[in-house]
């Protein structure tokens, strides 16, 4: 379901040469867990091994709350929130027709956010999912209380109690002790998944749930991708062949940064989750490549001119190109063609949009010597959702692996966590 094109690099003959027992050792860390942050590796092979129980009991209290609801609260940030927001915008689009809207917060500290969705709820019939896998994070912490009170306030004590769950570790943290003592719904997040490998586990599985998402759909993309990223062989795991291509051009070729380029809006939110697990994951010991993200044809019109003429050597792209979108529309016929764009009317807006993207990649590789990875995408949708994500992770364990880094812990996140607890007077820092 995705195939990566270097034919736009200069690295495909390199990638090819790879060592064979470079792979296959980097492989066996992954798979029998023997490598550095062996102990969060729970993700591998979680299509295969989840809960189906937790998932049928996440099913049932997922439809419960559906009745109930207009707007679901998603409290989280990081790997508590992105994967989730991710899937939701990827699957169903960003106006989705819905009978439940998800609001995202606890992702910043911003009063003013906060305060507008505040008032956004006053007529809503909402409920929460709060989502801490520490269960002591500021920013969802704090806003938890605000929207808790909120809804208490709305509804009363009993009824806010049956619409809010709880998905945090399953013994420790503030957000499990809280859980525990208010009686919330709570689904547990495993101690061998760290957040940015959480989608796939009630981190994001439950509020897709209430969103009416086809979850297993997800994990039947997941199955597939674990089927086909098992082999330790560049020849067939097509995972493993875009993590060779981006190690090399980064210690080979000397690039800095990547730029995960989407043509799709909806896929925006889905950059974001790939920037965060490349950029916790990799950006460690003075080492990784910088990940940024683009949507091409809107950021041609900013972004474009750098990534054409701007410093070279810096950046290279990674374009998805989505083969099939969820829609396609023609462009009318006028008349009187006074815009002159008639000369369109054979064609579909995706059938432009891929023009576009063979023009752009022709632009910025040929003439801007920016390399291009071109990865193909069949589709748009739950099954193609879960499908990247379990790819993208393999991925990511295999370029971490080669960098010689531990990709499963985040040190430089906990430092700004103590420091802001220190400053805040947290009692015990
Ligand atoms: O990767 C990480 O661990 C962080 O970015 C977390 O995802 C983020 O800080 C949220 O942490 P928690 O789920 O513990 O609230």
């Amino acid at each position: 379901m995705i195939k990566v094109n270097l034919e736009n690099t200069t690295i495909a003959n390199d990638v090819k040469a790879f060592s064979p027992e470079k792979i296959a050792a980097v492989h066996s860390m992954i798979e029998d867990k023997t490598g550095l942050g062996n102990d969060f590796l729970g993700w591998v092979d979680w299509a295969n091994t989840f809960d189906k129980n937790e998932l049928a009991k996440m099913k049932t209290v997922a439809a419960n709350l559906r009745q109930k609801i207009d707007t679901l609260l998603v409290v989280g940030i990081g790997g508590s929130y992105l994967g989730a927001r991710a899937a939701e915008e990827m699957i169903r689009g960003l106006y989705a027709n819905d009978k439940v809207e998800l609001i995202y917060v606890g992702n910043t500290i911003s009063s003013t956010y906060v305060q507008q969705v505040s008032d956004y709820l006053k007529d809503k019939e909402f409920g929460i999912v709060n989502v801490s896998k520490s269960g002591t994070t500021t920013e969802p912490g704090i806003a938890f209380r605000i929207f808790k009170k909120q809804l208490e306030e709305k509804v009363g004590k009993a009824e806010a109690v049956s619409r809010i769950v709880a998905v945090t570790d399953a013994k420790k943290g503030a957000l499990k002790t809280l859980a525990d003592n208010e009686g919330y719904e709570t689904f547990v997040i495993p101690d061998d998944i760290g957040g940015r490998f959480s989608v796939l586990t009630p981190v994001g599985i439950f509020p897709l749930l209430v969103a009416g998402i086809d979850v297993d759909a997800i994990f039947s993309g997941a199955k597939k991708a674990r089927n086909d990223t098992k082999a330790a062989d560049l020849s067939s795991n097509e995972a493993y062949r875009y993590a060779v291509a981006r190690y090399l051009m980064n210690v080979k070729q000397g690039y800095k940064a990547e730029t995960l380029v989407s043509y799709e809006l909806q896929m925006q939110m889905f950059t974001e989750w790939w920037k965060q697990l490349f950029g916790e994951s990799e950006g460690k010991d003075g080492k990784g490549l910088f990940p940024t993200s683009c949507v091409f044809s809107t950021d041609l019109h900013s972004l474009g001119q750098f990534i054409q003429e701007g410093t070279k050597n810096v950046l290279f792209e990674t374009i998805i190109r989505v083969k099939t979108p969820q829609n396609d529309l023609k462009i009318p016929s006028d008349a009187d063609n006074l815009d002159g764009l008639n000369y369109l009317t054979t064609k579909t807006f995706h059938e432009i949009n891929n023009i576009a993207l063979a023009g752009v990649i022709d632009a910025h590789a040929n003439s801007g010597k920016v390399p291009n990875i071109v990865l193909e995408f069949d589709k748009m949708d739950a099954e193609m959702f879960g499908y990247a994500v379990t790819w993208f992770m393999k991925a990511c364990a295999m370029s971490g692996y080669l960098l010689e880094i531990n990709p499963f812990n985040q040190p430089g996140v906990e430092i700004y966590k103590a420091n802001m607890f220190k400053l805040l007077k947290k009692p015990g820092y």
